[in-house]
């Protein structure tokens, strides 16, 4: 598409401009509704797009890696990063204001504060990869203070996550919906993810057994098994289909993610290395 014909979306790289704007749509009554990212974005990305621009009147997305969110080992700095695809796939959508601020504009050098979401944040993705959440929780509930947006769309890809933004957002009073949205998969199942870049065909085709296996654990679970069992067949399967190593493949409780007891929702949910890459994923029982 030449430059004249290309769709246009605004891009605003600070909160008081952000601010302004925002203002300006509830003034007239318009609700708003934020999809936050961390951009090279794909379906799933995508598909919370919709969700937004199909229920509020004006979306806009945020686009930042956050620093705080990754671990000193972990792939900050490989991170995949295509602002111009990006916007691109955003204005051929459709959506009103793309927010990519920098990092001086969310951390400046005197940034101090730090938000925790204890117990939640702690467990699971929290206990493998330590500040991980509280690196969420600070950049969400920062978005929300800039966006003041109506509601907010989350994947349910990253199911802890959507718990522990919910659990901020009441305990904050934070004014903004917490609408949470199915994940978007590709061939055999495998969930769509950004990291999903890095892997091989021969990987990508492996890495599928992540999300069988964790349906297979939800139903043996929800048919009697024993959980820890369960559990421990499940890993050691998907050790078997090519995983390097598995951080865990549980099955708990779909609300407070504590031991599941027969008669409340269950979720069974799984994060394990596929060479490098850690994959996460998980489904209802
Ligand atoms: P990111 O990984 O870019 O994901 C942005 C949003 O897209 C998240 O709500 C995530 O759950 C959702 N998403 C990712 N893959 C999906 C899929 N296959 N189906 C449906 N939704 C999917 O998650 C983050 O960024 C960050 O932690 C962020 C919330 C932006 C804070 O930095």
């Amino acid at each position: 598409m030449d430059a004249i014909n290309r769709p246009a979306i605004d891009i605003v790289r600070t909160t008081a401009e952000l601010r302004q704007r925002v203002k300006a749509w509830h003034k007239a009554d318009q609700i708003v509704g934020v999809v936050p990212t961390m951009g090279a974005l794909h379906d799933g990305h995508l598909s919370l797009v919709d969700r937004s621009l199909a229920t509020t009147d004006r979306t806009i997305v945020t686009l930042f890696v956050n620093p705080k969110q990754f671990g000193p080992h972990e792939d900050f700095g490989v991170y995949p990063r295509d602002e111009e695809r990006d916007r691109e796939l955003l204005a051929t959508r459709g959506v009103h204001l793309l927010f990519a601020p920098d990092l001086d504009e969310m951390y400046p050098r005197d940034f101090m504060t730090s938000v925790s979401v204890s117990g939640l944040g702690d467990i699971l993705d929290g206990s493998c990869r330590p500040g991980f959440f509280n690196g969420v929780s600070t950049v969400v509930a920062k978005l929300f203070m800039q966006c003041q947006a109506d509601a907010a769309f989350f994947g349910e890809k990253d199911y802890q996550q959507v718990r522990v933004v919910r659990c901020m957002a009441r305990d904050l009073a934070i004014p903004t919906d917490i609408v949470a949205c199915p994940t978007i998969r590709g061939p055999g199942g495998l969930a769509l993810s950004s990291r999903n870049a890095y892997l091989s065909s021969d990987e990508l085709a492996r890495a599928t057994a992540l999300h069988a296996e964790l349906k297979a654990l939800a139903s043996d679970v929800r048919a009697g098994g024993n959980t820890e069992a369960c559990e421990a067949r499940a890993t050691s399967r998907l050790l078997n289909a090519g995983f390097a190593k598995v951080d865990y493949m549980v099955a708990r409780d779909a609300d407070t993610l504590q031991a599941w007891m027969p008669g409340r929702p269950l979720r069974a949910l799984g994060a394990a290395f596929m060479g490098r890459t850690r994959l996460i994923d998980n489904v209802a029982g």
